[in-house]
């Protein structure tokens, strides 16, 4: 297959009913996307897999739901209304805006912007003439920082400060502020954690390459409390758990790769990102970072309430370490969706798209198709409406039975089930394997627990 480009990805994802433009019939609403049928599929059971993984089958872990909107303390505490900004920089010639991080690294791959402080950001961009990428001249305005967080007002009255709130940028702080309630309820032990799933928002200066960076999107994180000292052991296991998750969810293992944080923030301890070799280049999808006890400490100064917690073991009192692990669903998904796309040339000379999603996470399981619509539809309509109980079933009678396979094989559901005489007669049907395009033959009665099988995460 020729390099796969984002706009081919933009544009399989429209076809097939993945993901569409925001606002379309508006002429869309930049960096705002619409998950369709097969993308909202798709991306839930990346939700159940995370889910599964993080809290199901993770010793001692549990799950809230926190609301987006918080008190605006909780923002002055986690440091975001200080601190929570990117180095914005204008073109003085075109007037575009850009993030002197991003302008640099992409001027320079081999660069890494977040490591430079703001003088030396303006320094290297003046020094080396770095061109504007919209008009190519190089004359831009100084460095500004530019607050990320979405600023909304509650009740009738927009102008009076106090009615002021964000929308949450990060999940992770309902997770801190909920630290000793699920501790009580649920008569936790430290270590334990503490996930979730939900939407963030950020007001980022330069969103874009499709859904990886968005002003809205949805974050999968998971906090491990832990006594101080036992940290770096849970730092280590999460990098490598987040790892084997990805992997399990069947990312080549070729386009992953660790990177450690030259540039720690002032509280953290280790962080590391796991990066994946988007079509534009490698990206952050995931962060491990061991946060100390930053930010239940600080939580306790801006509430004035204790966050400690007292050890059954020996009664000692003391604020628990964090180690965060964080990941961006939608950066997954889209990860997911580059890594499973592929076009193979078949022995005829002809081309089938084919996207190899792991059958766990695939939109649709199963497809069942008559082979003759006049004979077999409705003996294979009832095997589908059966089939539904247990999973996503697609029925599909129009077109040859070869043009059918090839939009389930787009579409990466994993097997096709097609009714013929022998189905009507003797109740044997054939299931087709998406990767291997091999054909076996089964009992009716034998597809549930084959399938079933199959689809396990
Ligand atoms: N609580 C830690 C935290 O939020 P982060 O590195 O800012 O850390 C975590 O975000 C993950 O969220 C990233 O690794 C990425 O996958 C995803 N993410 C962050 N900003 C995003 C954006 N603007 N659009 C899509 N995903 C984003």
């Amino acid at each position: 297959m020729e390099k796969l480009t984002m706009d081919k990805i933009v544009n399989i994802c429209k076809q097939y009913g993945f993901i569409y433009q925001g606002s379309e019939i508006y002429g869309g609403l930049a960096n705002t996307w619409d998950y369709g049928p097969l993308g909202s599929r798709l991306k839930n059971n990346i939700k159940d897999a995370w889910r599964k993984r993080f809290i199901q089958e993770n010793k001692n872990s549990y799950e809230i739901d926190a609301d987006i909107l918080m008190h605006p303390r909780v923002w002055e505490a986690s440091g975001h209304v200080g601190g929570f900004s990117d180095p914005l920089i204008d073109c003085k010639e075109c007037k575009t805006r850009h993030r002197a991080d991003k302008l640099i690294e992409e001027y320079d791959h081999n660069i890494n912007g977040d490591a430079l402080s703001e003088e030396e950001m303006i320094e290297y961009i003046r020094k080396n003439k770095v061109p504007c990428p919209k008009c190519g001249k190089s004359n831009f305005t100084d460095i500004r920082q530019f607050n990320l967080m979405f600023e909304t007002h509650r009740g009738v009255i927009k102008d009076d400060t106090s009615s002021l709130v964000y929308l949450r940028p990060e999940t992770a702080q309902g997770e801190f502020v909920n630290f000793l309630n699920v501790q009580r309820t649920m008569r936790a032990k430290i270590p334990f954690g503490i996930g979730q799933i939900g939407k963030a928002f950020r007001n980022e200066i330069t969103p874009g390459n499709f859904t990886f960076r968005t002003i809205e999107f949805e974050q999968m994180e998971h906090q491990l409390f832990c006594r101080e000292g036992t940290d770096t052991g849970f730092y280590k296991f999460y990098k490598e758990y987040a790892m084997n998750f990805l992997k399990d969810l069947g990312l080549n293992t070729d386009k992953l790769r660790y990177k450690d944080h030259e540039k720690l923030v002032f509280y953290a301890k280790e962080a590391c990102d796991i990066e994946y070799l988007f079509p534009m280049g490698w990206g952050e999808l995931w962060g491990t970072h061991n946060r100390t006890n930053y930010d239940l400490s600080r939580h306790q100064e801006y509430s004035g309430k204790s966050m400690e917690y007292i050890d059954p073991e020996d009664n000692s009192k003391y604020i628990p370490y964090v180690i965060e692990s964080s990941v961006g669903c939608d950066r997954l998904t889209l990860a997911i969706l580059c890594d499973a796309y592929d076009e193979e040339i078949l022995e005829d000379g002809t081309t089938r798209e084919v996207m190899h999603l792991a059958p766990s996470i695939a939109p649709y399981k199963v497809a069942v198709l008559p082979l003759v619509k006049k004979y077999h539809s409705e003996y294979a309509k009832e095997l589908k409406e059966k089939l539904s109980h247990s999973f996503m079933c697609m029925y599909d009678e129009t077109g040859s039975i070869g043009k059918r396979y090839r939009r389930e094989d787009a579409i990466g559901t994993p097997f096709c089930i097609t009714v013929d005489d022998e189905t009507i007669n003797n109740n044997i049907v054939t299931i087709r394997n998406r990767d291997t395009m091999e054909q076996i033959s089964i009992n009716v009665d034998e597809i549930e627990d084959y399938i079933a099988n199959e689809i396990k995460f």
